[in-house]
């Protein structure tokens, strides 16, 4: 059965602004969001741009704005959509630059994230000589890191944010999640610099706690959890 889908679309050469396009698209029994992009690219318009690459739910490239919302094409059914709305609309996600139709400039995410530093820093032998070693965790860490770690950057915490929408220099959910799984981490010796990085203006105390990255993230990171403890882990320092 065929149903209507509305697709941004939007090339920088033709100098004309983006605009919904309707296509009329055959739906198969379990075909993803992602699925149904390529049959509109295969069948209809080789010119429709968007990004995927593993298509399992773990590169993160694949997100857009579905129904409002920023999800991975690869991991919403289309099916779904139809019962929740009755009615699928494709767009990029909000909060960049776009660059063609689905594709939008990631930069600026990107940069913030390497500004965290995003690996482990063992600038010297810690007092507690058990972590200096093959060290093991205990489950409580194990449990907290697996969860950040669990982030594949695909931007739908960033893309949703009001506070990102409203002011560009936050630093966003997903830059506090990669901050909190460095911080968590009783190995790493550069806590003092990634608290002054995360609590400078524009960091985790202009968060206003809407929580939409906490509904969109599709791994469940939780992100605004990252946010509060880096908050209280600051106070702590600072008392
Ligand atoms: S294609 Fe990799 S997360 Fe969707």
């Amino acid at each position: 059965m065929s149903h209507n889908v509305k697709i941004f679309r939007y090339n920088p050469e033709n100098g004309k602004t983006g605009k919904l396009v309707d296509y009329s698209v055959k739906i198969n029994p379990g075909m993803s969001v992602l699925d149904l992009l390529h049959r509109v690219h295969d069948e209809q318009d080789g010119s429709l741009a968007y990004r995927y690459s593993c298509r399992g739910a773990i590169c993160g490239t694949c997100a857009i704005r579905i129904n409002g919302t920023a999800r991975l094409a690869c991991k919403t059914q289309v099916n779904d959509l139809l019962e929740e709305e009755k009615s699928i609309t494709l767009e990029p996600l909000s909060n960049m630059g776009i660059i063609k139709d689905l594709v939008v400039d990631k930069r600026p995410f990107w940069e913030s994230i390497k500004k965290t530093m995003p690996w482990l820093v063992r600038e010297n032998e810690l007092a507690d000589e058990r972590l200096n070693y093959e060290t093991k965790l205990d489950k409580v860490h194990l449990d907290q890191l697996n969860r950040s770690a669990d982030c594949i950057k695909c931007a739908c915490c960033f893309a949703d944010c009001p506070k990102v929408e409203e002011t560009p220099e936050f630093i966003g959910p997903a830059v506090s999640v990669q901050v909190y799984r460095q911080m968590f981490d009783p190995r790493d010796t550069k806590l003092d610099e990634r608290l002054t990085f995360s609590t400078a203006e524009g960091g985790v105390f202009d968060c206003d706690k809407h929580a939409a990255c906490v509904k969109v993230c599709p791994k469940d990171c939780r992100p605004l959890r990252a946010i509060t403890f880096i908050q209280n882990k600051s106070k702590q320092v600072v008392q």
